[in-house]
């Protein structure tokens, strides 16, 4: 049986990292068959779309995808909207999990081992925007259905790991929406009398990450909340070159680096390839591979601890020899 895998690097290093991620996959001895899809705004300059009907088509009917990043705009431009957020949305991709973890790096703190579990399909992210007289106006909407959802399996994954779940919210000043939030939250803690709960006004989370990282587990957060609290975490561990994560739906799932596509560096090989290996082995674990998945990641950990690195991990190493490193320290190992 081979695994149909759908590819899109999108924009900038995601055209570096995902064919990094392939040659891993391919190393690994099981059976893929990849199907290569467009998306990005390279794609909307030739097609007039950033996701094109094909890809979604392609994303659904795969048994799971790899996402590399894209670039979006900041000034609104006529017909263009974030695939990404749109391919969430339209596949119902609703449970982001964004695993931050120490890692054997000089630039990593040590003893913090969280899961960002953040609500993926609504929020700030509704794209219900419009300008009005005085200004604009973005609807953050927040669903009985997503809250109830999202914390079931924030929960759920608590329970593999040191149960605790921290739930995420600014109810004193968001009372209707975060309020709903954090109300569906308790109501699903109830359901789970092992896990120890807390909560926390984002900001005040915002702070501790910093101060007392070691103290989270699993963070239970609305849809903006947790992209920003998952790029703050990012940098105790070393940077976002090494954070991966999955868009987990009930039927499918779009695994990705949590970086976008640097066009700082873009083109110029040196890409950390890191936290998109790692997400291949989010997807490995997610198509059932889990042996697979362990021998991949302790390679890359093998690769993080002694080398080669990319610039930003201090290194010299362009993301070709850091991808080879990790290939063969799979193959040997
Ligand atoms: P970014 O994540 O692309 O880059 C931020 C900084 O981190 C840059 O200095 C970059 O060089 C560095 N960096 C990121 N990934 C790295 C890697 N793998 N190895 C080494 N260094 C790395 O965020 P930025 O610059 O704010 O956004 C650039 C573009 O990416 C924008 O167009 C934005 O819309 C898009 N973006 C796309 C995302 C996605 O496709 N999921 C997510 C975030 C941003
Ligand atoms: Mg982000």
């Amino acid at each position: 049986m081979s695994y149909q895998i759908c590819l899109i690097p999108g924009d900038g290093i995601g055209q570096e990292v995902i064919p990094a991620a392939r040659a891993l996959l391919k190393a690994t001895g099981l059976k893929f068959l990849f199907i290569q899809a467009e998306a990005g705004w390279a794609t909307f300059t030739q097609l007039g779309t950033a996701l094109p009907k094909e890809t979604i088509e392609a994303v659904r009917k795969a048994d799971a995808t790899l996402f590399g990043a894209v670039s979006s705009p900041l000034k609104p431009i006529s017909g263009y909207r974030s695939p990404i957020v749109t391919l969430r949305r339209e596949l119902d991709l609703y449970a982001n999990l964004r695993p931050i973890v120490s890692q054997p790096t000089p630039n990593s703190r040590q003893g913090i081992d969280m899961l960002i579990v953040r609500e993926n399909s609504e929020g700030l992210y509704s794209g219900r925007e419009r300008e009005i007289a005085e200004g604009a106006i973005t609807e953050r909407l927040i669903t009985r259905r997503a809250s109830l959802r999202i914390a079931r399996r924030a929960f759920q994954l608590a329970l593999t790991r040191r149960k605790k779940v921290t739930i995420i919210h600014k109810a004193n000043v968001l009372r209707a929406t975060c309020g709903l939030f954090r109300q569906m939250a308790m109501q699903i803690a109830k359901e789970f009398p092992q896990i120890e709960v807390e909560e926390m006004l984002v900001d005040t989370a915002a702070m501790r990450l910093i101060t007392s990282p070691e103290r989270f587990d699993v963070l239970l957060t609305p849809n903006l909340f947790g992209d920003i609290l998952s790029d703050e975490a990012a940098a105790l561990v070393g940077g976002l070159g090494l954070i991966p994560s999955g868009n987990i739906g009930d039927n499918t799932a779009i695994f990705e680096p949590i970086h976008g596509s640097a066009p700082d560096i873009a083109g110029k090989g040196i890409a950390n390839p890191t936290a998109t290996l790692l997400a291949a082995a989010m997807l490995l674990e997610y198509l059932g591979e889990q042996k697979t998945a362990t021998r991949v990641k302790r390679a890359i950990q093998h690769v993080l601890e002694h080398g080669p690195h990319t610039p930003d991990l201090g290194g010299t190493a362009t993301t070709q020899a850091v991808t080879e490193a990790v290939i063969r320290e799979l193959e040997q190992g």
